[in-house]
């Protein structure tokens, strides 16, 4: 069923996270509830040599199966898996690869249970966790491997003298508070006094954890003519208890983490485009960057310059025609948003050039307008101004962002305003502040009232209310042309210092849904 109307819910909303190319990549997974679990199939403590061989015989499979994973290193429920650098193993897809290792670790495990445990019958279905981490380079991946080999020695060796206490007598606690504080030394001490061990003695299985990888070994593929064997060297699978923390294990098995030799081309892999979610309504919000400094060497007027205002919704004006996916624009002070219509395909949708499209053809609209709004003052500094986007799933969520700005441009405002005519009647400007801390808004406005005889609503609408700019059909006329009725209509750019209340909307259905009603 190609391309049915409902096609869409799987080619727009199912992303599939690619992992980074030329990175290792590590899937890490660990038996869930292991420790119930040992406990009810009664693993032998603090190891069960069974247990950890069932684990390894499961890490074989995996390498068997999948031929990308170079290395594994396993210690208790937990088991690591490391894919090649190159991968491209489901074109590096995150939850591909992630459960798909999960799934076939735990099959594995119970399809070999009885070879490991043939008296002990499978009380519960074990299960695991999983989780993919990627290593840019050969240091980190060797940094996390010995980090995991480290975390091994550390806790085996706790775990060796809990037991061993608690075997010889001690209750759980007090074997607890006999280790508490003590270093690896003190704890090999202990083993050699109290228990006559040599800690290195203990099985490398326990002490070193275990890995799984390909070993390059001699066979003898077939003889010669004079009986002589000839081998050859194949890559075998195999397992070891050694040491990967130093460096010899690896400089005698370099091939297994080798730095892959690529083709150029595999550099746009890594050129990432974060695409916008789906229908979701995008706002671009866009700010001047040091606007105080800038209004004070332009010497705009305190708190609110008109002309400055009228320039910014001239800008706004010019962004609407230039992209017609913006439905509305709303402005205050220094700051203008741009809502785009949610199912914008414009730049299919990637962020940053959408955000630096945006950002750029403001910034350069402003400039171009400079002269018509400040034909007596000189551009002293090139404004400059920043920008980020704001995604909102649904048609209320993007209103109330409206709202809260316009509630931020009153707030500003009404303050502001005390402000300056507090300090223009002589205040200095820490009085000022000191005046108007912790009032509220119709404290601000008794003050505006009472001494200085300004109604606050009264003060211009662009200033308290900011600047809603939106398309607005303003005529439509009819001619008649060879006996056809043929409609005109004309879209025009309109500002309007207005509230964004509900109602406004329901006036204007057109702002939101211009593109449904479009068609
Ligand atoms: P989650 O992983 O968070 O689900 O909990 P968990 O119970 O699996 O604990 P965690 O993975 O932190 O630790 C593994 C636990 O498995 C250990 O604490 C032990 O209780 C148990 N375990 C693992 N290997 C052995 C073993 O060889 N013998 C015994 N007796 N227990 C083991
Ligand atoms: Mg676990």
């Amino acid at each position: 069923m190609a391309n049915s109307e409902y096609e869409y819910v799987k080619s727009e909303f199912e992303f599939d996270s690619r992992l980074p190319p030329s990175n290792w990549i590590v899937v890490r997974i660990d038996g869930c509830h292991f420790h119930r679990f040992s406990k009810i199939h009664t693993f032998e403590k603090p190891n069960d040599e069974n247990a950890l061989r069932l684990m390894n015989a499961c890490a074989t499979s995996m390498l068997e199966k999948f031929p990308d994973i170079v290395f594994a290193y396993g210690v208790s429920d937990e088991y690591s898996f490391v894919f090649r650098e190159e991968t491209e193993f489901y074109q590096r897809r995150e939850s591909k690869i992630l459960s798909l290792c999960v799934s076939y670790f735990t099959s594995v495990y119970v399809m070999k249970w009885k070879d490991f445990f043939p008296n002990k019958e499978l009380m519960e279905p074990p299960y695991f966790d999983g989780r993919v981490v990627c290593y840019p380079n050969l240091k980190t991946i060797r940094d996390y491997l010995a980090w995991r080999q480290v975390d091994c020695h550390i806790n085996n060796q706790y775990n060796t003298c809990f037991w061993l206490l608690v075997k010889s007598g001690k209750t759980e606690k007090e074997a607890q508070q006999a280790l508490k504080g003590t270093f690896s030394k003190d704890k090999n001490e202990l083993l050699l006094q109290q228990f006559q061990i040599n800690y290195d003695d203990e099985p490398a299985i326990f002490r070193k954890g275990s890995c799984v990888y390909r070993d390059k070994v001699e066979i003898k593929v077939k003889t010669d003519c004079c009986g002589n064997p000839i081998k050859r060297l194949r890559l075998v699978i195999a397992m070891a208890n050694v040491d990967i923390i130093g460096s010899e294990f690896w400089e005698n098995h370099q091939y297994i983490l080798r730095e892959e030799k690529c083709r150029y081309e595999y550099v746009k892999k890594f050129d990432i485009n974060h695409r916008l979610p789906p229908c979701n309504w995008t706002v671009v919000r866009i700010n001047a960057c040091q606007f105080e400094r800038f209004s004070l060497i332009h010497s705009f007027n305190k708190p609110n310059d008109w002309t400055s205002l009228r320039l910014m919704n001239a800008s706004a004006s010019l962004m609407m025609e230039s992209f017609p996916d913006i439905l509305f624009g709303y402005g205050f002070g220094n700051e203008y948003s741009f809502l785009f219509q949610e199912k914008t395909e414009l730049f299919q949708r990637q962020e940053s050039l959408i955000l630096s499209s945006c950002i750029s053809r403001f910034t350069s609209f402003y400039m171009m307008k400079w002269k018509e709004f400040f034909p007596d003052k000189e551009l002293v500094e090139p404004p400059y101004f920043e920008a980020e986007l704001l995604c909102y799933p649904k048609q209320k969520t993007v209103c109330d962002y409206l709202s809260s700005r316009q509630a931020e441009c009153h707030t500003n405002n009404q303050y502001n305003t005390c402000f300056w005519m507090l300090v223009n009647s002589g205040k200095n400007e820490n009085e000022a502040h000191e005046i108007l801390k912790g009032t509220l808004s119709k404290d601000k406005n008794e003050l505006l009232f009472m001494q200085f005889h300004l109604n606050y609503n009264n003060e211009p609408a662009i200033f308290r209310k900011g600047s809603c700019i939106y398309w607005q059909k303003v005529e439509e006329s009819a001619d008649v042309v060879d006996r056809e009725k043929i409609t005109r209509e004309r879209w025009d750019v309109v500002v309007a210092h207005v509230d964004m209340e509900p109602e406004f909307w329901r006036m204007r259905p057109c702002i939101l849904n211009r593109w449904h009603l479009a068609g």
